[in-house]
């Protein structure tokens, strides 16, 4: 199925690995050209290379931490008027809620919530403008189905959920659609050091601890970030205009609802 977005430009945001990186190589298979960025430089350069030597697509790496103003600045200077904006950023630790202190919170909100919000005031009037735009925000599916020792990325996604919802509403009459996608469990650094860190805590080995991880999902397996790639790439498509302010949740089954 041909996207119909060769030749758009898109910023993505956290793409060195993981969804982040899924989604860009995604994207630059059909034929856009991306700006990835990540905070560690030799990480973000050997993506870029990797991304575009496999497409053959432009792939401009910035190594900027995009929860800083200084780091966004950086990064639309890149690709001041990207047609897709591809919003991610690492999750909070883990912990209990009596131990997490302002500043926690804020940096939770800054990186899960607030940097989304800022990079989409400044490219979104863009969009309207050129009647053309795609925002997806990676959240997680703990907005559906939140566990209390991640509260603090609950609680920083849940504010970005509940913005998003509003925005979608207001520009759709452009073609600019915002959705988020939320990922269950993909097999990414991410997930392994959340596993890693569970096992320790527990005693466990960690090998156990990804067996037992993988019965809660109906599907028996964890997620592949190509599957994720591959589904954000269709919602930036020019034929999936129709699909916005929604929360698309990618979980092999887990969340036990309809
Ligand atoms: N994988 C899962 O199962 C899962 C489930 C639910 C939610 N999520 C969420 O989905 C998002 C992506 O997860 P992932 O599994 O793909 O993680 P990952 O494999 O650890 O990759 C994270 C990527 O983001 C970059 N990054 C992190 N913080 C950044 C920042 N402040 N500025 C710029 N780049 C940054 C990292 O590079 P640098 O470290 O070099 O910056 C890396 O490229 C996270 O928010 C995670 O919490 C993941």
């Amino acid at each position: 199925m041909d996207l119909g977005i060769s030749g758009r430009r898109a910023i993505v945001c956290g793409a060195s690995a993981g969804l982040g990186r899924a989604t860009a190589t995604a994207l630059a298979r059909e034929g856009v050209s991306v700006v990835i960025a990540a905070r560690t430089r030799e990480n973000i350069e050997a993506a870029a290379k990797e991304i575009a030597s496999e497409t053959g697509a432009e792939v401009i790496p910035i190594a900027v931490d995009v929860t800083t103003e200084a780091g966004r600045t950086e990064l639309l200077a890149a690709c001041p008027a990207p047609d897709i904006l591809i919003n991610n950023a690492g999750g909070p630790p883990p912990g209990d809620f009596r131990n997490w202190s302002h500043e926690d919170w804020i940096k939770a909100i800054d990186a899960n919530m607030l940097s989304a919000i800022f990079l989409i005031r400044e490219t979104l009037d863009g969009m309207i403008a050129r009647r053309f735009g795609r925002v997806i925000n990676i959240t997680s599916h703990m907005v559906k189905q939140p566990a209390g020792f991640l509260g603090l990325s609950n609680g920083a996604r849940s504010g970005l959920t509940g913005f998003i919802g509003g925005l979608a509403r207001d520009v759709a009459e452009h073609n600019v659609t915002l959705n988020n996608v939320l990922p269950g469990q993909f097999d990414t650094n991410r997930l392994k050091s959340n596993h890693q860190r569970f096992a320790q805590g527990s005693g466990r080995d960690l090998a156990s601890v990804r067996e037992s991880a993988k019965l809660q999902i109906p599907a028996r397996r964890f997620g592949q970030p190509e599957e994720f790639g591959a589904m954000c790439a269709f919602l930036c498509g020019a034929k999936a205009g129709f699909i916005t302010g929604q929360n698309i949740l990618l979980d092999g089954g887990q969340f036990p609802g309809v």
